[in-house]
């Protein structure tokens, strides 16, 4: 995808990596659209980008995330890219963290995105991208984060059918999975204490490397043991 002067929204543009990403994506030339919780986050979040649109949603209501997607995409006359940045996390043994924060991540981490998704794909063309952030965890479940593996797997796996779905009208599905990163997410919990984590990585070096993988059609981005960003064409 040409990043310059492609039109693309940023959901959970009020969190450290959502920012990075629309940051990096306007420094490189595209026109950025962001969606967010807090609206007056969100306001912040959009003052440096003089005319570009925002929408409200909240992750638990599935139909404010297709009414984010219809809005931005009137605003910018379309959309070439949708990229899902937010999510939430808990922690502690499955026992202590119960039915009702499961549910909460499930909807939040798996649910709304596939609803932004669901929204995008109808009008998304040939040469168009879908991106979402899941996490290590995906690929390796972490004690202690049991419901947040399982939610961060279930978006993996979904973006993994709708990739071999889409693949013939040329839709991009890039999974964006790095490891533990230095935003504060884990001191902001639904539930739980994080436990002692080391050093994390760069959410700005990850955000270069989602433009990078957006502007090469790349299906996945991780992070090595060292922390920094791997654009991998196909996804595996
Ligand atoms: N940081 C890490 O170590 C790490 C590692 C791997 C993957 N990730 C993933 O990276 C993504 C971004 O996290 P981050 O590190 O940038 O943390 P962050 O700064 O805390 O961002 C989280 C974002 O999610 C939004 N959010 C949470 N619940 C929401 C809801 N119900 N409705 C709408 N928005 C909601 C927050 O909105 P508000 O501004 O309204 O709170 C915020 O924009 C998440 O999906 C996370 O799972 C993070």
């Amino acid at each position: 995808m040409k990043l310059s002067g492609a039109r693309v929204l940023v959901a959970g543009a009020t969190g450290v990596l959502g920012g990075a990403i629309v940051t990096e994506l306007a420094d490189r030339g595209a026109r950025v659209a962001l969606a967010g919780r807090d609206p007056s986050r969100l306001a912040q979040a959009a003052s440096a980008y003089a005319h570009a649109p925002t929408a409200r949603f909240d992750a638990y209501d599935p139909e404010s995330c297709a009414r984010a997607v219809r809005e931005t995409s009137v605003a910018l006359g379309g959309l070439d890219a949708v990229v899902v940045a937010f999510g939430a996390v808990a922690f502690g043994a499955v026992e202590d963290v119960g039915d009702e924060v499961a549910e909460h991540l499930m909807a939040v981490n798996y649910l709304a995105p596939a609803a932004f998704f669901r929204a995008a794909l109808d009008t998304l063309g040939p040469g168009s991208a879908i991106a979402a952030v899941t996490g290590v965890v995906a690929e390796r479940a972490q004690p202690g984060m049991a419901d947040y593996s399982a939610s961060k797997a279930a978006l993996r796996s979904w973006l993994d059918a709708v990739r071999r779905e889409r693949r013939s009208t040329g839709v991009r599905v890039l999974e964006i999975r790095p490891g533990h990163l230095d935003t504060g997410f884990a001191q902001r919990p639904v539930a739980g204490t994080a436990p002692p984590l080391p050093k994390g990585g760069d959410p700005h070096e990850v955000a270069a490397a989602v433009a990078e993988a957006l502007a090469a059609d790349a299906e996945l981005l991780r992070t090595r043991p060292d922390a920094t960003p791997v654009v991998e064409r196909r996804a595996r």
